[in-house]
């Protein structure tokens, strides 16, 4: 048990897929995997251990925001021995080439500043995906005949957003979407040797403003929960 996840030692395999929302974990376990058990519900983010295609794997819950994800990403790998670990999660798109639905494989993502930030220093460290994990998921994504991008995001800490300016950059500087997890789920799988992804689903267009209704985002969030479970053990 670490201070956030209540699983033992063992619970946890060495797969794990990240939802940022606790009921998606939940929605994904009971209609993913086989014999799914429940092994965190500390403060209500869960996880859960099943099976899929006879491959271990857990879904645990990572909270909004880098700082949440961070406290989960961290045990997952120190504690408990995560060596893949995808986030499947929304995004805004931010390019017009990128439509509601259409999935985002984030290769890179820039930020302003992960909770690793400190540790760089003046360094601006370039947070990127695992390659093998890229590729699988692409090939994975593409035989599935959704709309898909490969490119860059950005992470940033704060959904309402004050800083027009910066969105602006990102969109003349080709970022695809915008979402508030990847860096430092790539930063901290980069410090510990481990294989990391962002799949994420265009929920919402900031050059649009169009957002897509609940119903249809459950069936966005069942591509990528098996877009991320193809590239895990391709
Ligand atoms: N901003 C930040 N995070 C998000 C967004 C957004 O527009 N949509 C989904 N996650």
């Amino acid at each position: 048990m670490t201070i956030h996840i209540g699983a033992q030692k063992g619970d946890i395999a060495e797969t794990v897929l990240m939802p940022g929302d606790p009921y998606r974990a939940k929605w994904a376990a009971e209609n993913f995997l086989q014999d799914a058990q429940l092994v965190n519900e500390v403060r209500g983010m869960l996880g859960y251990t099943g099976s899929w295609n006879g491959h271990r794997v857990t879904i645990q819950g990572s909270g909004m925001g880098m700082p949440s994800l961070s406290i989960y990403a961290n045990e997952l790998i120190r504690d408990f021995g995560a060596k893949t670990l995808i986030r499947i999660g929304s995004c805004g798109g931010m390019q017009p080439q990128v439509k509601l639905r259409d999935v985002i494989l984030a290769m890179t993502a820039t930020t302003l500043g992960s909770p690793s930030q400190s540790i760089f220093k003046e360094l601006n460290f370039a947070p990127s995906a695992d390659w093998s994990l890229l590729q699988a998921a692409a090939q994975a994504a593409q035989s599935r005949d959704i709309g898909t991008h490969v490119g860059g995001i950005y992470s940033s800490d704060t959904f309402y957003d004050e800083r027009a300016d910066l969105s602006e950059q990102m969109v003349r500087h080709g970022i695809l979407g915008v979402e508030m997890e990847g860096a430092e789920l790539y930063t901290l799988a980069a410090r510990y040797q481990c294989r990391a992804l962002a799949v994420l689903t265009v929920s919402d267009h900031l050059g649009t403003g169009e957002a897509l209704p609940s119903d249809q985002r459950e069936r966005s969030f069942g591509d990528m929960v098996e877009i991320a479970l193809e590239a895990a053990f391709a």
